[in-house]
């Protein structure tokens, strides 16, 4: 959205804080697919329907008139059911009514709670690339975002996995460091962080006092390869965690309904304070009818063994669109998580646009010549960092078969 027009009162500006902002990389290429009919593997949302017994909750939801203002922290047949679902995967039993806020999404847990824990000159550290509201929320806070790269491993042409260098991030902490912002799974590279890394991370927040912002969104996004047993570890649940943890989940990664905007934080008493007295004047509360779909889908994701059933589902559509990756040439990383492959694309010499990273250009001339959007990863790292993606593209094959099936015969027309 443009902050400036030809019709502003003299001397318009924006506040500062939202002036750096411009548009997201979203935009540009969403409206790029259009213009240029592409199949859009760019921005990360599911095309196929939602699950029958999440949108009958829903219309039932409706015919109830739940239609009045939810409890603020959370409409309470929703929190008991996270509080029930989420209890044994904490190891503890979860107070409904004290360690859990629903929140818009996972986004507005994530504004919450920059506005709730960082003062005026904190520093954050984030991890890049890093889902792009991170830095903007940072910002918003008052706060500094600190920037450490997760690099690709492996020989220069094919990366085989992305490392945390601990002693780069170790140097990132200063005393003015507050928290520390961890994704896992990782949009966009598909990492999930193995326990041993997550325990040294645990262990440098501990030694500095940080407190850590766990983003789990695509907590049930992962998939198991024999040669490459994966396990998803909840920061939260790692000695001497839970009190400085907060974890966010969504209802709309997890029930493929991400317009629906309902997420949550779960965290200890006094950080869940903390994260509701923000929330309270961002939203107050969260829609009511919506709220009770999520709980009763949530309350039938045991019998309907549902949570597998979605890794299954995502991991068959991850294989199809890595056949496609590779048969062409595209040289994809296997992402152990999430619903993202990025490829290589050192190979491919689209027009050099001058003035634009690499990979802007290569996913612009994806889009337009090929007629498959991809998202350049550059928007994810910091201008210090975006180097290391120049030769990268990301796709998403959180979509139906149909579509992935359509941009498989625009890649191999144009590259097979
Ligand atoms: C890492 C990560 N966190 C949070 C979100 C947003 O979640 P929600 O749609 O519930 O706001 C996304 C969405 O793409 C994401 O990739």
């Amino acid at each position: 959205m443009s902050t400036a027009s030809l019709h502003t009162p003299p001397g318009f500006q924006p506040a500062s804080r939202v002036r750096g902002f411009g548009t997201t990389v979203f935009t540009e290429f969403t409206a790029l697919a259009l213009q240029n009919n592409a199949v859009n593997l760019g921005q990360g949302f599911p095309n196929f329907p939602a699950p029958d017994f999440v949108k009958e909750a829903a219309q039932q939801a409706i015919a109830a008139d739940l239609n009045q203002y939810a409890r603020a922290a959370g409409h309470p047949r929703l929190v008991r059911a996270l509080a029930a679902a989420y209890g044994p995967l904490f190891g503890r039993a979860l107070d409904p009514l004290s360690e859990i806020v629903v929140t818009v999404g996972a986004t507005e847990a994530i504004f919450a709670t920059m506005q709730a824990l960082v003062e005026p000159g904190d520093e954050v550290i984030l991890i890049e690339p890093f889902y792009d509201s991170y830095p903007a929320s940072v910002i918003m806070a008052g706060g500094a975002p600190v920037y450490v790269p997760l690099r690709p491993q492996g020989d220069a042409v094919r990366a085989v996995d992305w490392a945390l260098d601990m002693d780069e991030l170790r140097a990132a902490i200063s005393p003015r460091t507050r928290l520390l912002v961890i994704n896992t799974p990782q949009n966009p590279v598909g990492k999930v962080f193995t326990r041993q890394e997550l325990t040294e991370i645990a262990q440098l927040a501990q030694t500095h006092n940080l407190l850590v912002l766990s983003d789990e969104v695509y907590e049930w996004m992962v998939y198991q390869d024999p040669a490459r047993p994966v396990e998803h570890v909840r920061m939260a649940t790692l000695p001497g965690m839970w009190e400085r943890t907060i974890t966010l989940g969504s209802a709309g990664k997890t029930f493929s309904v991400t317009g629906w905007k309902i997420g949550w934080a779960i965290a200890p008493p006094p950080l869940a304070a903390a994260v509701f007295a923000a929330h309270q004047w961002i939203p107050f509360a969260v829609s009511t009818p919506m709220q009770e779909a999520v709980a009763v889908a949530m309350e039938q994701t045991t019998e309907r063994d549902y949570f597998n059933w979605l890794s299954a589902m995502y991991q068959a559509k991850r294989d199809r669109l890595m056949h496609t990756l590779e048969l062409v040439g595209l040289r994809p990383v296997s992402p152990d998580g999430s619903y993202f492959i990025i490829v290589h694309t050192d190979h491919l010499n689209p027009p050099a646009e001058p003035g634009y990273r690499r990979d802007f250009s290569v996913c612009r001339w994806f889009t337009r010549e090929i007629g498959v959007a991809a998202i350049p990863p550059s928007a994810f790292y910091s201008a210090e960092h975006a180097y290391l993606t120049d030769s990268l593209a990301r796709f998403c094959f959180c979509k139906t078969d149909e579509m992935l099936d359509d941009a498989a015969e625009r890649l191999q027309r144009a590259l097979g």
